[in-house]
C-alpha cells in the first residue's frame, strides 16, 4: 500500500516526540510556556522499584477552560454556537453560544470558590446529559480543581466508592436523570445513600432541579444547595471566577475505570498533554476544524469518550458539540440519530457499535437513514466514528455503503481504538492531510482505505506493538498482546490517582517497564492496520461499557449459598457481550438469576446485570496456585454458543485439575441444549 500522509505524520511523531509535540503545543495559549515538549524521567516507588516514566510540557502552565471558551470569545467568536442540547426525552432543545457559556461557567466557578473549592480539590459530578453538567465540569476546571464524573448507571455503592477514592469535596448533581423511554430516575436516593455510605463526606451537594422529578426537600443543614438558586443570586451580585492556570502535569480530571479487581482505577488526566493531544485529534482525526463544524458524540459524559469528544475537544477547536439526552432507539424511534444529523447539520458522528446494532434491530432495512439521505438531509456528514468495542465487519460495511450513497464526498466509517487510559484514539484514520498539523491546510483528504474489522492505523504518538507473553515483538499478522511503547502520547495518563504502585503493577510490571500493557489482544497486519480482537484480561465489554468480572463475582458471592463464582462474557447480538456466571453449587435456589441481579444492581449498577448462569459443582478450573481460569471458561462458553461443544479450550500447563475443563464443557452443552441457554443460543 502506498504511503499516505497519515503514515508520515505518525512516523514523525514517533521519531522525535519532542519536536512533533512542541509544534502542536504552539496551537494553544499557555499562561506559561513549557520549557520543552517532553522529558524522560524515572519514578521511584515506595517498594523500591524504579521505572521509566515521562512528562509532557514540563514547566508549562495552562488553563484548559481558557483554551476551550475564553480565547474564542476574545477572538470575536462569542456568538458562535458552543453547545446544542437535544433532549428527545424532555422534548427540549437549547443552543448555547460561547459568550453565554463563558458567563455561566465563570459564575458557577465563582460559586464553587465561595463554597470552598480550591485549586487541586476534587469535585464529583453525577449528572444526566444536560447543559448544567458541562457547565459544572468546565467551572470545576476553571478554578483549577479536578473533576471526577461518575456515569449515571452506577449504583449508590459504586458512587460511594468513588466519593471516597477521589476525596470529593463537593458533589454536583441533579434531581433526576431520564432513562430513555422509562422516564425520570430520581437521583436523591442514590446521592444521599452514597454520601451516607462513604467515609469521605463532601461538604456541599449542588442540586440542579429538573421539573420532571424534583429533589423534594433540599437539606441546607446537610450542605445541600439549590444550584439554580445559587446561580441567580451570584448573577445578581456579579460573582464570577477567573481561569486559574495549572501546571501541565497537574490533574484536570480523574476517570474511574474497571480494573481486574473490584476496586476501580482512578485514571488521572493531566492538563497540558490532554489539551495539546485533543486539540490535534479533534481536527486531524475527527475533522472538526473550528467555527461552523459540528460534532455529535452519542456517548455519555460519564465515559472517557464523552469527556473528550462531547466536552473538551470540540470546544478546544471552537466548533459546536451536540449534547444528546436520549437513546439510539425508543426516544422516540430509530430515526433519532439521523434526525439530529440533519437538523443540526452534523459533520462527524461518534458512537458505539452497540448503538448501531440497536438501530439495525429496529430498522433492519435502514428506512429512516435512506429517507433522510434521499432527501439530501445527510450531506454534511463526513465521517462516522465507532469505538468502545470491536465493530464487526458487517456493521462497518453496511454503514460505509450508506455513507457513500447519501453523505459528503469520501464520507467514511472510522473504527478507532480507545481506552480510559489513552484519552483519545490510539488508532484510527485521519481525515485531514498531515499539512493540517500546522493548521494551515483545512481541506479534507481521502483517508486511508478502511478495512472492516480493523481499528485503523496508529494515531500520532501512540507507539502500538504486538508482543508475546515475554514481551517480544511478534511478526505481522500474528495474534498477541497489544502494548504501547513509552512515552504514552500526551492525552494518555502517566499515573493513577494517588496510587503510583498500582499504576506500575497494572500497566508496567508485566513487561518489566518496557511496554505499557493495554489489556487488549489482537494483531497488526501487513499494511500496518491494527485489529483489536478481545480483552486479554478479566475485563468484559458490555454495550461498549467496560466492566470488571472481579467486581461482579464479589456481588454474586454476597449470596449466602454461594462461595465461589467465575464471571465471563457471553456473546450477545446487541451488546457484544453480557456478563455470565459459572457458580459452584449443586442446586440453584428458585429465582437465583433475579436475586443475583438485584445484588449486582445494588453493588455495581444495572449495566452489569447477568445474562445467565450455570450452577454445578466442580466447573471452575484453576491453576495450582488458585488463580481462576476465566479465559478457559470464556472459550468454552464461546465455543458452546456456536454449537462447538466438543472443541477443547486452551489452558495453561499449571492447571490444577484438567477434569474440571471436561465438566465445564458438559455443563455448557447442557445449558445451551435446554431452557434459557437454548433460547439465548437461538438469538445468536
Ligand atoms: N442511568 C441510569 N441507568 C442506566 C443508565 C444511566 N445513564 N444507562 C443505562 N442504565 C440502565 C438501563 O436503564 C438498564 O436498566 P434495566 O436493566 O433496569 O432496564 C441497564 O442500565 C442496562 O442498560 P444498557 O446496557 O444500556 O441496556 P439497554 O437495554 O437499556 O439499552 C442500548 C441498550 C443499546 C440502547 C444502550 O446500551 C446504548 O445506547 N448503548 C450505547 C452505549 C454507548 O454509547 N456507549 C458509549 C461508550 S463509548
Ligand atoms: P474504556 O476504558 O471504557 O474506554 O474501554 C476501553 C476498552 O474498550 C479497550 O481497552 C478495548 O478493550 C475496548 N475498545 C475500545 N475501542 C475499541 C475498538 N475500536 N475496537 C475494539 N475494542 C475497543
Amino acid at each position: 500500500m502506498a504511503p499516505h500522509p497519515q503514515d508520515d505524520a505518525y512516523a514523525a511523531s514517533i521519531k522525535d516526540p519532542a519536536k512533533f509535540w512542541s509544534r502542536q503545543a504552539k496551537h494553544l495559549i499557555w499562561h506559561k510556556e513549557p520549557t520543552s515538549a517532553f522529558q524522560r524521567t524515572t519514578r521511584k516507588l515506595k517498594s523500591g522499584v524504579s521505572h521509566d516514566s515521562w512528562t509532557w510540557f514540563p514547566g508549562g502552565e495552562i488553563s484548559t477552560t481558557y483554551n476551550c471558551i475564553d480565547r474564542h470569545v476574545e477572538a470575536g467568536h462569542g456568538n458562535n454556537r458552543a453547545i446544542i442540547w437535544d433532549s428527545p426525552v424532555t422534548k427540549s432543545k437549547e443552543k448555547i453560544s460561547y459568550a453565554q457559556l463563558q458567563e455561566d461557567v465563570a459564575t458557577l466557578a465563582g460559586i464553587l470558590r465561595e463554597e470552598g473549592v480550591k485549586k487541586g480539590d476534587t469535585v464529583l459530578v453525577y449528572m444526566p446529559m444536560i447543559p448544567a453538567a458541562l457547565i459544572g465540569i468546565l467551572a470545576t476546571a476553571r478554578i483549577g480543581a479536578i473533576h471526577a464524573v461518575v456515569f449515571g448507571g452506577f449504583s449508590a455503592a459504586s458512587l460511594a466508592q468513588r466519593i471516597e477514592a477521589s476525596g470529593a469535596k463537593v458533589i454536583l448533581t441533579a434531581s433526576c436523570g431520564i432513562e430513555g423511554a422509562k422516564g425520570p430516575l430520581p437521583y436523591q436516593p442514590m446521592v444521599r445513600g452514597s454520601v451516607e455510605k462513604s467515609s469521605v463526606k463532601p461538604s456541599k451537594v449542588l442540586v440542579w432541579q429538573r421539573e420532571e422529578s424534583r429533589w423534594d426537600d433540599i437539606q441546607e443543614e446537610k450542605g445541600e444547595r439549590h444550584w439554580q438558586g445559587l446561580m441567580k443570586a451570584a448573577k445578581s451580585k456579579g460573582l464570577k471566577a477567573e481561569n486559574v492556570p495549572v501546571k501541565s502535569s497537574d490533574g484536570l480530571y480523574i476517570i474511574y475505570t474497571s480494573g481486574t479487581t473490584g476496586l476501580p482505577k482512578g485514571v488521572l488526566r493531566e492538563a497540558g498533554g490532554h489539551a495539546v493531544g485533543l486539540n490535534l485529534s479533534v481536527r486531524y482525526l475527527f475533522g472538526i476544524r473550528g467555527p461552523g463544524d459540528v460534532l455529535f458524540t452519542a456517548s455519555d459524559i460519564g465515559w472517557v469518550v464523552g469527556h473528550s469528544y462531547i466536552i473538551y475537544a470540540p470546544l478546544l477547536a471552537g466548533g459546536t458539540t451536540v449534547l444528546f439526552e436520549g437513546k439510539p432507539v425508543g426516544t422516540p424511534d430509530a430515526d433519532t440519530f439521523w434526525r439530529i444529523l440533519e437538523e443540526h447539520k452534523v459533520n462527524s458522528l461518534f458512537t458505539a457499535p452497540t448503538a448501531l446494532r440497536a438501530v439495525r434491530k429496529e430498522d433492519p432495512e435502514n428506512k429512516f437513514f435512506e429517507k433522510r439521505g434521499r432527501n439530501g438531509g445527510l450531506k454534511n456528514l463526513r465521517a462516522l466514528y465507532l469505538a468502545g468495542e470491536r465493530s464487526e465487519p458487517s456493521i462497518v460495511t453496511m454503514y460505509q455503503e450508506l455513507l457513500s450513497k447519501h453523505c459528503a464526498k469520501n464520507a467514511t466509517v472510522i473504527d478507532n481504538w480507545w481506552s480510559s487510559e489513552s484519552g483519545s484514539p490510539m488508532t484510527g484514520l485521519a481525515v485531514l492531510p498531515s499539512t493540517a498539523l500546522d493548521f494551515t491546510d483545512h481541506t479534507f483528504h481521502p483517508p486511508l482505505p478502511i478495512k472492516p474489522g480493523s481499528a485503523g492505523k496508529p494515531s500520532p504518538g501512540f507507539d502500538v506493538r504486538v508482543v508475546d507473553d515475554d514481551g517480544k515483538e511478534i511478526q505481522k499478522g500474528s495474534m498477541g498482546n497489544i502494548v504501547l511503547g513509552i512515552p504514552f502520547a500526551p492525552t494518555g495518563f502517566t499515573t493513577l490517582w494517588q496510587d503510583e504502585e498500582r499504576f506500575y503493577r497494572s500497566y508496567l510490571k508485566r513487561f518489566d517497564g518496557k511496554w505499557i500493557d493495554t489489556g487488549d489482544a489482537g494483531m497488526i497486519d501487513e499494511d500496518g492496520y491494527v485489529h483489536i480482537m478481545s480483552r486479554a484480561d478479566d475485563i468484559i465489554n458490555v454495550a461498549a461499557h467496560r466492566l470488571s468480572t472481579g467486581a461482579i463475582e464479589q456481588a454474586i458471592t454476597t449470596h449466602p449459598a454461594i462461595t465461589e463464582a467465575a464471571c465471563v462474557g457471553i456473546p450477545d447480538p446487541m451488546k457484544g457481550h453480557v456478563p455470565f456466571a459459572f457458580i459452584a453449587i449443586a442446586d440453584a435456589p428458585k429465582d437465583l438469576l433475579k436475586d443475583l441481579n438485584a445484588r449486582i444492581r445494588e453493588s455495581i449498577g444495572p449495566i452489569a446485570s447477568l445474562g445467565g448462569f450455570i450452577a454445578s459443582p466442580g466447573i471452575i478450573p484453576k491453576t495450582r496456585s488458585g488463580k481462576t481460569l476465566r479465559r478457559t471458561l470464556r472459550e468454552i462458553l464461546e465455543n458452546g454458543s456456536q454449537g462447538e461443544f466438543e472443541k477443547d479450550p486452551s489452558y495453561p500447563s499449571t492447571i490444577e485439575d484438567v477434569a474440571v475443563v471436561g465438566k465445564a464443557k458438559e455443563a455448557v452443552k447442557a445449558y445451551f441444549e435446554t431452557g434459557e441457554g437454548k433460547k439465548i443460543k437461538a438469538k445468536l
